[in-house]
């Protein structure tokens, strides 16, 4: 590999969302996000994705009764909120100059609905953003990482209702001329593809509310609201942030042809073609003919304002971010074929990949096909904002956290980067997930670590929540120093 091939002032960090790491569910002002209901079930199978995430209405109302933060673990995230600047001081130790965090709408508007913002949920994020910049640590935003008010999903039927389109426009508002000095990168919705993988936490949509037959159309109508919801909040954002760069954030998950038999080819297109669906309406700002055909032919019929198609033409993205963690495969015997699961979704087995202790598979040149694939399709700056690997990391007697697996992971991951930028690709940074441990989304789980900082909290919130660093800080801390050169 030649040298210095990642560019000068390339954004290395670490990726955490609100929902997932601040706790403070109730304090200064809170409102409930439909994360606040999502539950630990020790006793459901880990390989039962859909068991694990899923949330009923019996679910939503058991919590609104219960203070409990034991079991739903993401109201105590890993205190995040009052230990901010401990965790940014190690994040700075570790060199970053970038980190991803979200703002949970639900501090600014506890219910959504609200006139005013809340000041404390403001000056919370005020103070963040700037104890990065004092730790020369660039902060790049999401403003919509599975936390929207639970008050929205219960009473507004979550995205479905055009109303909440001009709620989170007025939310993005207000944190734009909040945050206008301190904060140039942000992206719209994170993984805004997974609306039908997990409706309730992406789009605030109570699936048993509904009749069977039109859900489809439902969540489809729910996520023109978000494409809508994204074009102005881009508007937005070049009015009162002129040089600010907004970001598209999608969930890639590349399926290779089982074999060169045409018709698995062919399938593994129309695959990459369905997963790339989201991301092509926020580049080219328009929906592809491929969806008004199969919507035409499903009876799908999706209710648009007059505005809504030039909206979407003006507003498009500056750059493309995407979370990367494994591949599929395509087959058209798919039914025969053995099963692995992964981000909430499953897919078929590809023998020659390795999974991770949860079952994912473990592909970095999947990572380089990526970067090729989406560069040479949106000729725009790609962003990896989430990659990494879950693993149940174990604290030896003297303390140390020895995780190869994970620097091994990364080192990979890192090179397929590499080879990527070698290959003419725009690359701008590289935040791996969970870069200090925090609550899976999918289980609930604090086991399922990603971090390079360990965090001593178990699955039902007990410990002292000391940070320790494990083997991969001071790792992770050399290729930062060497900017992607020392990966040994
Ligand atoms: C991504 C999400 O899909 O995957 C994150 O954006 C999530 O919020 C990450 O945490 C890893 O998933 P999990 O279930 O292992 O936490």
């Amino acid at each position: 590999m030649g040298k210095n091939l990642f560019p000068e002032g390339f954004l290395w960090g670490g990726a955490l969302a609100a929902n997932q790491c601040e706790g403070a569910w109730n304090e200064d002002g809170k409102g409930m996000s439909v994360a606040d209901c999502s539950m630990y079930k020790p006793h459901v199978d880990l390989n039962d994705y859909r068991s694990q995430h899923m949330i009923t209405m019996a679910d939503i109302e058991a919590a609104m009764k219960s203070d409990d933060i034991s079991l739903y673990a993401k109201r105590r995230g890993i205190d995040f909120y009052h230990r901010y600047k401990e965790d940014l001081d190690l994040f700075a130790e570790m060199g970053f100059k970038v980190l991803r965090v979200s703002i949970a709408w639900t501090r600014i508007f506890p219910t959504g609905l609200e006139d005013a913002p809340n000041e404390k949920g403001l000056a919370f994020y005020e103070s963040l953003f700037r104890e990065m910049k004092k730790r020369n640590i660039e902060p790049l935003v999401t403003l919509h990482h599975y936390e929207m008010p639970l008050y929205l999903a219960i009473h507004n039927d979550g995205w479905y209702q055009r109303l909440v389109v001009d709620k989170f426009a007025k939310f993005c508002r207000v944190v734009f001329e909040r945050y206008k000095n301190l904060v140039k990168y942000w992206l719209t919705f994170n993984e805004i593809d997974s609306a039908f993988r997990h409706p309730f936490t992406s789009l605030g949509i109570i699936t048993e509310r509904y009749p069977e037959e039109k859900l489809e159309e439902i969540i489809y109508q729910a996520i023109h609201h978000q494409f809508i919801a994204s074009s102005l909040a881009t508007k937005y954002l070049r009015e009162i942030i002129p040089d600010a760069k907004m970001g598209c954030m999608v969930t890639r998950t590349l399926t290779y042809p089982e074999n060169c038999n045409p018709k698995n080819c062919l399938l593994a297109l129309k695959d990459n073609r369905d997963n790339y669906f989201y991301s092509d309406v926020q580049v080219f700002g328009e929906y592809p003919k491929f969806i008004k055909r199969y919507w035409k032919k499903k009876d799908i019929n999706i209710h648009m304002e007059s505005d809504d198609e030039e909206i979407l033409k003006c507003y498009t993205v500056d750059f493309v971010s995407f979370s990367y963690y494994m591949s599929f495969v395509s087959s058209i015997d798919r039914d025969k074929r053995e099963k692995v699961n992964g981000n909430l979704t499953q897919g078929v087995k590809n023998p020659f990949l390795d999974v991770t202790e949860w079952g994912w598979q473990i592909d970095p040149i999947g990572l380089h096909y990526s970067l090729i694939d989406m560069y040479d399709r949106y000729r725009l700056p790609l962003f990896i904002v989430e990659n990494g690997v879950g693993s149940n990391d174990k604290v030896e007697a003297d303390g140390s956290i020895i995780d190869d697996y994970r620097i091994a992971y990364f080192r990979e991951h890192i090179r397929a980067i590499a080879s990527a930028i070698d290959d003419g690709v725009e690359v701008m940074g590289y935040t791996p997930w969970g870069c200090i441990d925090i609550v899976s989304l999918s289980t609930n789980q604090m086991s399922k670590r990603y971090g390079f900082i360990y965090v001593d909290a178990d699955d039902f919130g007990n410990g002292t929540y000391k940070r320790l660093k494990k083997k991969s800080f001071d790792w992770y801390k050399k290729v930062i120093r060497s900017n992607g050169e020392d990966l040994d």
